[in-house]
Parts: C-alpha cells; structure tokens; sequence
C-alpha cells in the first residue's frame, strides 16, 4: 500500500508568550496559511493555556489547529492547576501534546501517567501528540533504541489509530541545544517506531500515523530533516515563536 501522510508542522510555545505577542503571531500566521491558498502541509499551534480560548477566537475559520502542551488525566475534579482534555476541547483545541519530556523531567511523568493522559486525550475526541526520545546519558550509553521502544510500548495505550494519534520523537538532548541527530539517526529511530507501531496497530494503520522530529528544527535543518522517508513533520520549539521560521520550516516540509 502506498500512502501519502500530509506534513504537519507543530508550533509548541512552551511557556512563553503574553497576549500582545501570542495574538500577533497567531494572526500573521492565519494570514500566511489563508495567502498559500492551497498548503501542502497542516499547521498546528500550542501556546500556553492562558492564550488558547483568545487565539482560538481570533483562528476561527482558519486552516491552523490549536493544541494544548499538557492535560490531566481525569476530566473534572479536585485537581488544583490542572486542565483537563475535555476542558481543551471546549476552549477551541484538537489537539494536546503529552509526555513532552520537559513534563517527564520537571513533574517526574511516568510511562504509565503518561498513558493515561493519551488515554483522557482520545476519551475527549482529541488528537494526542505523543513525545518519547531519550536523554544524552541514554544515548550516550547505547540505548536510545531501547528508551523509545520501551516509552512507546508504554505510553501508548491500544487503540492508537492515524486520526487520534501523533507521534513526536524528541531527543532530550536536541531540545533548545541547537544540537540535532544526523539524518540517519533520525531516519533509524522513525524507522523503529514505524516498524514497532506495525507490529501493535498493523501495516496499513501504521503507514498512516504521522510521526514528527522535534528537536532544535530551524529553517536551515528543516528540509533535511523532513524530506527523510517516516518523517512526516516537526514539533518545533524555538522556531515556532517566529512567523518566518516557522513558516519557512513549514514550507520546508512541502
Ligand atoms: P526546540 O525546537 O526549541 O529545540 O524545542 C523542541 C521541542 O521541545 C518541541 O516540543
């Protein structure tokens, strides 16, 4: 079977961005995407919660898609700060981005939490973009294949299929450093995940779940890095708090 998976390039503002900036860039970019006409690529934002209901408001018809960076695992209750899926949903959202490692190394997230937020994202008709990839001292020690096999045969609860899941690989090192994988190495890791979410979810549905690069993505790397075979996008970081990088990176992926 042969598939055409559509790039989709991933803005996570992380915690930056006060509404006079977010709003602005939210704005030049719905411009851009309504000029292209016709993209050969899907944008997604996720600023912080405080801008969603307003960005959301102020993308209404546009082609971008609005995300969140985190949310519980539970859909109401005594949870104080927290935010649930359903509660994205109902600002605007179609997305959540969880298991981002700054989550795993600043709330100590585990796999198994991890899941249950996938689960509570899908529970709410929302799209989860998962992020595993390993650390330095991972890496270094020759285990990088063996962290994201392992943090993906455990984050991902059964019944991922191409519409309700995204898979981001993030290594924990590239984040911020201006540092990246060579190609092949980016090109070995999606080819496993690829091959692994084969064996769970079956050729066919495994052809079509798009599986992002994330890591110090700038528009210099961009095309390199998304012209590889099983990658079928970027989670950006940096970069997405810029129109022109982000747009370029996006133009990059077409
Ligand atoms: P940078 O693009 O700033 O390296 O961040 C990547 C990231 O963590 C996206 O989730």
């Amino acid at each position: 079977m042969i598939v055409t998976r559509r790039p989709l390039i991933a803005g996570n503002w992380k915690m930056n961005g006060l509404s006079g900036d977010g709003l602005a860039l939210a704005g030049e970019l719905a411009r851009r995407i309504e000029d292209a006409a016709d993209p050969a690529f899907d944008l997604l934002i996720c600023p912080p919660f405080t801008l969603i209901s307003r960005i959301g408001e102020a993308l209404a018809g546009s082609a971008i898609a609005l995300g969140g960076q985190d949310c519980h695992a539970v859909e109401t209750g005594a949870h104080t700060g927290d935010i649930s899926a359903a509660m994205l949903a109902d600002s605007g959202c179609t997305h959540v981005i969880v298991g981002h490692s700054e989550r795993r190394a600043d709330h100590a997230e585990t796999d198994t939490q991890v899941s249950a937020k996938v689960a509570a994202v899908r529970s709410a008709g929302l799209v989860a973009v998962l992020c595993i990839g390993e650390t330095e001292a991972q890496r270094d020690a020759g285990e990088t294949n063996a962290v994201v096999a392992r943090q993906l045969a455990d984050s991902l609860p059964d019944g991922a299929t191409a519409m309700n899941t995204v898979i981001a690989y993030e290594p924990v090192w590239a984040i911020g450093t201006g540092r990246t994988p060579s190609v092949a190495e980016v090109e070995a890791v999606h080819a496993l995940i690829r091959g692994d979410l084969a064996k769970r979810l079956g050729d066919d549905e495994a052809a079509r779940l798009r599986l992002l690069y994330g890591g110090s993505v700038k528009p210099d790397n961009a095309r390199e890095l998304m012209s590889l075979a099983d990658v079928d996008g970027a989670l950006v970081g940096g970069a997405s708090l810029k129109a022109d990088d982000f747009w370029s990176i996006a133009q990059s992926s077409a």
